[in-house]
């Protein structure tokens, strides 16, 4: 296992449409380690493999009140709602962004452990936000697309980072 330096907005991996995973074999193992890793050193509540320069489609989270989760070609399924969240990025470290996120949110991926499809849902908490953020991640698209102008990006200043 390794702590990974995560890539920043301006690197090209993180605008690239990432690869599908085709075969869970060892080395898919071995980067969902390395993003676990790196993401509780950061520390974050989720991390996408592009964020460590691997142009993948895995995403990990770990949120309050939901189990953590791994999930390899992960994408949703249905959103609905609309809400505004204040959101960061660990690859947009030191500022955060009101945006819109969805209230309602389905998503599916496989499941690294069993090969097996995954559904995940998540209602208005940051698991919702976490899981459009993430598979944003893994479609070359950062939350500071969202912003409706450059400058709504507001600095981070006594407020601990949430960022994923
Ligand atoms: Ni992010």
């Amino acid at each position: 296992m390794a702590i990974l330096p995560i890539r920043r907005a301006g690197d090209p991996v993180l605008r690239e449409k990432a690869r599908r995973v085709r075969t869970i074999d060892s080395s898919i193992h071995k980067l969902i380690e390395d993003m676990w890793e790196t993401m509780y050193d950061a520390p974050g509540v989720g991390l996408a493999a592009p964020q460590i320069g691997v142009s993948l489609r895995v995403v990990v989270i770990e949120v309050p009140d939901h189990e953590r989760v791994a999930l390899i070609n992960p994408e949703i399924v249905k959103r609905s709602g609309e809400r505004h969240v204040d959101e960061g990025c660990l690859s947009v470290p030191g500022f955060r962004g009101e945006i819109i996120r969805s209230v309602k949110v389905l998503a599916k991926g496989i499941d690294p452990k069993t090969g097996k499809e995954i559904r995940i849902r998540a209602e208005n908490d940051l698991m919702a936000e976490a899981l459009e953020h993430e598979i944003d991640h893994v479609n070359g698209i950062l939350y500071i697309d969202y912003l409706p102008t450059p400058d709504a990006l507001m600095p981070l200043r006594d407020a601990p980072e949430v960022g994923s």
